[in-house]
């Protein structure tokens, strides 16, 4: 299948690429570079063999974005295109809304048009919230949302279903991210993180690597084993592999369906056990002290991935120390280039 791939350039998106033409498929990259560099898509080249197709471009600008699908003859849309920083999203909703919102609308109007029949779009298990009960599934209730990005990703969700069931031509279906850690075995492409890193795998890379001075690890009384909050960290790898999934899915399906799939190892990690595998797996020793809580963290969750298994076909393989190796190697390969 020829599949355009929004946010190609971007963290997930460019593993995703790898792993398309990987399963055999072809991919056009579009992407504004507004949280990427053009050297990924150099090192996505490299990596596959091939040149593939990139357009730097806004995924909202409806007349090009129309002139590009048919150009292209697209079959299949992966949409990872968005902002993502969830404090940033706090002081600047209409910057969040603008671009997650009303960008998908913009999408989705190009499309109208078009013959685009599969839709994958990135969720975020920030819809379910604090879960009520471990391992959270997919039919656990969506929160009301703690900021304006968790509020863009489930108005987007709401957004592609009633699109969804309204088109006699596409279906689409929303994967629901847990923690997305590590990079690329190769350590050619992995996470740019602008400025200091707001998640807790770059933080601890950049510390071990002498950027930061220390990592603060955020409350350890939490009602947990040892006092830190769990979180079920997937390989970005293991996650890329499930969009290959995911539109092998929709190619059996009938239009106007719209589904939602948890993308997690099914497994959860505390922060302290995230800093000793990191340490055990790299021999490095990491400097971190305990400080205050930060506010609006979940205490605890993980996925309940039958879901996916069973539908997709699709479960991670690897461990959270391959993805913590992964993540290092790529930090040190940074600094170098
Ligand atoms: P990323 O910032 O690395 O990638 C997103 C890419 O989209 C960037 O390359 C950026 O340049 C591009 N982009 C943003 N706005 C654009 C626009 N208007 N036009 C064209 N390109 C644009 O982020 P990521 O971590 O790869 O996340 C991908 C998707 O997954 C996002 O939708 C994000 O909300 C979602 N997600 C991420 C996580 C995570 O922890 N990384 C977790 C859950 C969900
Ligand atoms: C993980 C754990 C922190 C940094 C965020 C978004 C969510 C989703 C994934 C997109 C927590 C602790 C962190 C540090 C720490 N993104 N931590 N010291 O909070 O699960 O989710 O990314 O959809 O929407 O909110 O991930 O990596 O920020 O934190 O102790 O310097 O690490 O308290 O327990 P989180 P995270």
């Amino acid at each position: 299948m020829k599949v355009l791939v929004t946010g190609g350039a971007g963290y997930i998106g460019s593993h995703t690429v790898v792993e398309l033409i990987k399963a055999g498929h072809q991919a056009v990259i579009l992407d504004n570079l507004s949280n990427s560099e053009a050297f990924i898509i150099d090192r996505i080249n490299e990596l596959t063999g091939r040149s593939t197709p990139f357009y730097q471009k806004d995924f909202a600008n409806k007349a090009k974005i129309s002139q590009l699908l048919k150009k292209e003859q697209i079959e299949g849309i992966i949409h990872f295109a968005a902002f993502k920083q969830v404090g940033e999203s706090v002081t600047k909703p209409l910057k969040y809304y603008r671009n997650n919102v009303g960008g998908l609308i913009s999408l989705l109007e190009a499309i109208s048009d078009s013959n685009i029949k599969y839709f994958v779009f990135s969720s975020s298990c920030t819809v379910y919230g604090e879960p009520d009960s471990l391992p959270v599934t997919e039919d656990s209730p969506v929160k009301p949302a703690t900021s304006p990005y968790g509020a863009s990703k489930q108005m987007d969700e709401v957004i592609l279903k009633d699109f969804s069931a309204a088109s006699s031509k596409l279906s689409a279906l929303a994967l629901r991210y847990f923690n997305p850690i590590g990079a690329h075995p190769s350590a050619r492409i992995g996470e740019l993180p602008i400025g200091t890193p707001a998640n807790l795998v770059p933080f601890i890379t950049q510390t071990a690597a002498g950027i930061r001075e220390k990592l603060i690890v955020y409350g350890n009384d939490y009602p947990t084993e040892d006092g830190t909050c769990i979180r079920d960290y997937i390989h970005v790898v293991d996650l890329a592999r499930a969009h290959v999934k995911a539109i092998d899915f929709l190619s059996g399906r009938q239009a106007g369906q719209f589904d939602f799939f948890n993308i997690g190892t099914g497994k959860g990690s505390s922060v302290v056990e995230v800093i000793n595998t990191f340490e055990q797996v790299t021999g490095v020793k990491l400097n971190y002290v305990f400080g205050p809580r930060r506010e609006g963290d979940i205490i605890s969750t993980y996925a309940a991935v039958d879901k996916a298994n069973k539908m997709l076909n699709w479960k991670a393989d690897k461990s959270l120390e391959e993805a913590l190796l992964d993540a290092w190697n790529w930090q040190q390969t940074l600094a170098k280039k």
